[in-house]
């Protein structure tokens, strides 16, 4: 078992390797009530145990419609019926869809009540529960309504991915693959002798993985919680990323679409920032080896290009990267044109 505290608003532990279920009755004993959110999808693995506290079960929509305007006004009607007060606490157990509304809820609930994250997939594990990010979406796109709310605990259990479906599986293992570029070699060199099929229930070594993609977040959160500078490494492959999440209409996961984003960004790092070959080859070689996507349509650029010039994570008039000039050394890249980035969009095209 390890314990990863991140310092945010508040600070608080990341637990990984226990029992998810002994370690979440622990830290229920000082609330008198308890809200537990989960997916429908998911009901069968949540068991009805007894504590002390008084504990409602509110399960939500799956997926994407769990981060919606109706699903979060009935949450607060729950809340309001089942008469919670400011000093009772919200459970999220499940990917990072329930995590991310439930904790939107605790942000918005009387101005802010605690929280505890259960990821249950690897997504959510490595991602969508460390940070303090909180949100729905909007009709007019993904997560424009939030806050940022740390909880006060993560539980980390990987016996859930057993359940996981392999393309899940690799999805978040993008997440990890770009953490390693970003900040800890030793994540690549794991990731080099990693065999979805063999590997996806070994424990140790997801854990080992987990703990490690953590430990950066957690090192990034902490230094700069709000999103300035130092948390934007963490951004890496997600420029074009995203576009291509949105191109797709969502039909890719999150972590198919930065995989090839991450291929792009390595390639445009090789001509900005002096990446070299074998490192560009690097990512192609672990991102392909679990089955992710590495390239994309060639005729889709110009709607790519437009697509980036939205994203809410581009400031001012400029595109922005985030380049690497080597393993662990992030860098920006700002101000090309469009002949520079279509002529490396080129290289991931088909
Ligand atoms: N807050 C953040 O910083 C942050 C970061 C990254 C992603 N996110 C958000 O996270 C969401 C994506 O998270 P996700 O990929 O976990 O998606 P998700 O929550 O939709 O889960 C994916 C699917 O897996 C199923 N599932 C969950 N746990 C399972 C298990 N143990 N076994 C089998 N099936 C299981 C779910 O029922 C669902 O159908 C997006 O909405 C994204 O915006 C937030
Ligand atoms: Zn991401």
């Amino acid at each position: 078992m390890s314990v990863i505290t991140v310092k945010s608003e508040h600070q608080y532990d990341v637990v990984i390797g226990k029992s998810w279920l002994n370690e979440l009755i622990a830290t229920l004993s000082q609330y008198s009530r308890v809200a537990i959110f989960y997916s429908t999808a998911q009901e069968d693995f949540i068991p009805k145990f007894s504590v002390d506290a008084d504990v409602h079960y509110f399960p939500l929509p799956d997926g994407e419609a769990a981060k919606s305007s109706q699903t979060i006004a009935k949450m607060w009607d729950w809340m309001g019926a089942a008469g919670f007060t400011r000093s009772d606490v919200v459970v999220g157990i499940g990917g990072g869809t329930i995590t991310d509304v439930t904790g939107f809820l605790s942000a918005s609930w009387m101005r802010g009540v605690d929280w505890i994250a259960v990821p249950t997939t690897l997504a959510g594990m490595v991602d969508a529960s460390i940070g303090g990010k909180t949100g729905i979406n909007s009709e007019y796109g993904k997560n424009l309504i939030g806050a940022f709310h740390s909880p006060k605990k993560v539980i980390i259990d990987s016996t859930w991915l057993k359940s996981l479906p392999n393309r899940d599986i690799a999805a978040g293992l993008a997440e990890v693959i770009k953490t390693g570029f970003i900040a800890d070699a030793s994540i690549l060199e794991m990731m080099k002798s990693f065999e979805i099929d063999r590997d996806r229930e070994n424990t140790q070594v997801l854990d080992q993985l987990i703990e490690k993609s953590v430990a950066v977040k957690a090192r990034v959160v902490s230094a700069d919680f709000k999103e300035s500078y130092e948390r934007e490494a963490l951004n890496y492959g997600h420029t074009l990323g995203h576009a291509i999440e949105r191109y797709s209409k969502y039909s890719l996961r999150h972590g198919e679409a930065i995989s090839i984003g991450l291929v792009f960004a390595a390639h445009l790092s090789a001509v900005h920032c002096g990446l070299s070959a074998s490192d560009v080859s690097l990512h192609e070689e672990l991102l392909s080896k679990i089955g992710l996507p590495t390239t994309f349509d060639r005729s889709a650029f110009a709607q790519l290009h437009a697509l980036m010039g939205i994203d809410k994570k581009t400031r001012g008039n400029s595109l922005r990267f985030v380049g690497l000039s080597a393993i662990g050394k992030t860098q920006r890249i700002e101000g090309l044109n469009v002949e520079e980035l279509s002529s490396v969009y080129e290289k991931i095209s088909q």
